[in-house]
């Protein structure tokens, strides 16, 4: 397998989304942990619904619905303030502690990189510029450019289309085992960053590779070229 450039997830992957729940915790004590996963877990499931009925809106918007939802469910009162703090702080995250000397290694070695993310293009330069991991990245592939959230096939598609190489000779690395699984039914080399130790999602088919950090991922880069 030659692998000739690398894409890799935001949201978890890079960047760490822990720092919502703190923030939710901030706002409404002892809630922060359950508000934080339900928002989360409703802002994948809508991007799935709107992308099966073709009902595209931008990452921001179905963020922001989905954190409606999710006060709402918990009976947490959700004003103007709290809104706006926390939609904040989902552009402010922090890059996982093993994030930046990953990519710096992955810098030296020459390697073409890029994101390739359900976010909206203005989300994704705030939040890459406020990790200060904007520079590490050639090219910012987002689901807005073909209005359909992963796992469907056209997101993926712009990785060969852009970078102007077969699925096969690109490596997708994600934290969400459901998105490297999206890009290994696509055609890519996949690998899972399993920082969590999560299991497996039982869909058929394996990432080609599972770490607990991105140097794993780095490190399955080059153990490819060298076959
Ligand atoms: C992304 C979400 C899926 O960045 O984490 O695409």
């Amino acid at each position: 397998m030659s692998i000739r450039a690398v894409l890799f997830d935001v949201f978890g992957t890079l960047l760490d989304v822990h720092s919502v729940a703190v923030r939710a915790d901030q706002l409404f004590p002892g809630q922060g942990d359950r508000l934080a996963k339900l928002w989360r877990e409703k802002q994948v499931e809508y991007t799935r619904l709107r992308t099966l009925s073709s009902r595209y809106v931008p990452f921001t918007q179905v963020t922001e619905d989905a954190l409606h939802f999710a006060c709402e469910a918990l009976a947490l009162p959700l004003d103007a303030a709290a809104r706006g703090l926390l939609m904040h702080e989902y552009t402010q995250l922090s890059p996982h502690a093993d994030v930046v000397p990953a990519l710096r290694r992955l810098q030296d070695t020459g390697t073409t990189t890029g994101v390739l993310t359900n976010g909206d293009p203005g989300l994704i330069e705030d939040v890459l510029h406020g990790a200060q991991i904007a520079e590490y990245f050639d090219v910012l592939l987002s689901a807005d450019q073909v209005h359909a959230y992963k796992t469907a096939a056209p997101v993926y598609e712009l990785g060969p289309l852009t970078l102007k190489h077969p699925a096969h000779e690109l490596l997708m690395v994600s934290s969400n085992c459901w998105d490297a699984i999206g890009a290994k039914w696509y055609g890519y080399v996949s690998f899972w960053v399993n920082r969590s130790g999560a299991p497996l999602d039982r869909l058929g088919v394996r990432p080609d590779g599972v770490g607990a950090t991105l140097d794993d991922a780095v490190t399955f880069l080059m153990q490819q070229r060298k076959h």
